[in-house]
């Protein structure tokens, strides 16, 4: 367990470094207000953050040493960001995180060639890519594909891993990689031909979320008690949220800055990437870190906190014009993500304390 904290805690540092940046962005006071917190704010969360976690994830479903090296990667990647050395040092490692990535998925594809990994070996290209734009100089406004497709193939993958005893003989896998395939040929064309490539991907979103409301159990499971439920709401209100970035996607077009770049970018990486770690962790987390976290409805709080505070961010602050609703918003958003690590915190502590030789069997059959 405690390597495998080691290499969560520089993805809890980006999350906490990203979230300063969050409130410098939004012309607040932050307990640490250098410039560079705010100028790599989304690189810190999307890759640093998230991408560490996801890339611990499959490296323990991978069960080889070698597979640690992608969140080792990428999370010294992150901390490289936010240390005075050249931008480019870190922004080097965490395209080798990306590549490493990659790597891990040749093993787990030998392993089970079914359409759910390779879903997720094109997110982690995707990833790929965008680091490398990143890295190479390129907007944050031309990378945003990037870094969606990434985040939302991988999800996508898991679940559709989830969904296949149900859909077997059923072709929606195949429907599910050939939408991933048109994500990919969007995302390439966003950096081509703008217009045409983010509505495309606009487009290829929605269609997504079509099919996950179509296939995926959470629409079952939602009626259920208890962690299933919070799983299944979590999950089908990330599943609206990500509509809502196809929709922009579509009718906006390319938003490089405003108010419908502030509302795509957290559409996406606030209401369902943050959506989706608050339905996993009570499962996930077990299996990364052999603890216990066992399910209490106080976790609800903060989830019901991230969607109303990015209601009133996106449909009063960004939709409206109003400053103060973004502000307002924007700090409900950064309170509900800091409540939820704490009270994950607070949950395996008491475990702990309550039976101290416990090991948590990983249980990822249970999110669905
Ligand atoms: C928790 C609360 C958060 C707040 C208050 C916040 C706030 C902001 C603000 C104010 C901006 C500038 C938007 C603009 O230029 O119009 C921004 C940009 C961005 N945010 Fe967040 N954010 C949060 C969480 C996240 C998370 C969790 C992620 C990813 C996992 C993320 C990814 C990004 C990205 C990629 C950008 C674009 C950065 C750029 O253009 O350089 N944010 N954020």
């Amino acid at each position: 367990m405690t390597r495998r904290l080691a290499l969560l805690l520089p993805a809890a540092l980006a999350m906490l470094a990203g979230l300063d940046g969050a409130l410098l962005l939004l012309g607040l006071p932050a307990p640490v207000s250098t410039s560079r917190l705010a100028d790599s704010h989304g690189m810190l969360l999307v890759l640093g953050f998230v991408g560490t976690v996801i890339a611990l994830e499959r490296a323990v479903a991978l069960r080889r040493p070698a597979g640690f090296l992608a969140p080792a990667c990428l999370g010294l990647g992150a901390i490289l960001v936010l240390s005075p050395a050249p931008g480019r040092i870190g922004g080097s490692l965490l395209l080798a995180g990306t590549l490493a990535l990659i790597g891990v998925y040749i093993p787990l594809w030998r392993r089970q060639r079914e359409d759910a990994v390779l879903i997720q070996v094109l997110g982690a290209v995707l990833a790929a890519g965008g680091a490398l734009l990143w890295l190479g100089g390129v907007g944050m406004p031309q990378v945003l594909p990037w870094l969606t497709a990434f985040v939302v193939l991988t999800i996508a993958g898991e679940r559709l891993e989830l969904a296949r005893v149900a859909l077997i003989g059923s072709g929606a896998g195949r429907w599910m990689t050939g939408l991933s395939v048109v994500v990919l040929v969007a995302v390439v064309a966003s950096l081509l031909w703008p217009p045409l490539g983010f509505g495309l991907l606009g487009a290829a979103l929605l269609a997504m979320v079509a099919w996950l409301w179509v296939h995926d159990v959470a629409r079952r499971t939602v009626s259920g008690t208890g962690l299933p439920r919070f799983i299944a709401a979590c999950l089908l209100a990330g599943y609206a949220w990500l509509a809502v970035a196809g929709g922009i996607w579509l009718l906006v077009a390319s938003p490089g800055e405003g108010a419908a770049y502030d509302a795509v970018i957290h559409a996406v990486f606030l209401g369902f990437t943050i959506s989706m770690i608050m339905a996993h962790a009570p499962v996930i987390l077990p299996a990364v870190l052999r603890v216990r976290l066992p399910y209490h409805p106080v976790m609800i709080a903060p989830a019901v906190l991230l969607h109303v505070s990015l209601l009133v961010r996106l449909g009063l602050g960004d939709a409206r014009g109003s400053e103060l609703a973004r502000q307002v918003g924007g700090v409900g958003n950064i309170v509900a993500l800091l409540a939820f690590a704490v009270i994950t915190v607070v949950l395996i502590a008491r475990s702990r304390s309550a039976a101290p030789s416990a090991v948590a069997r990983p249980a990822l059959e249970a999110v669905s």
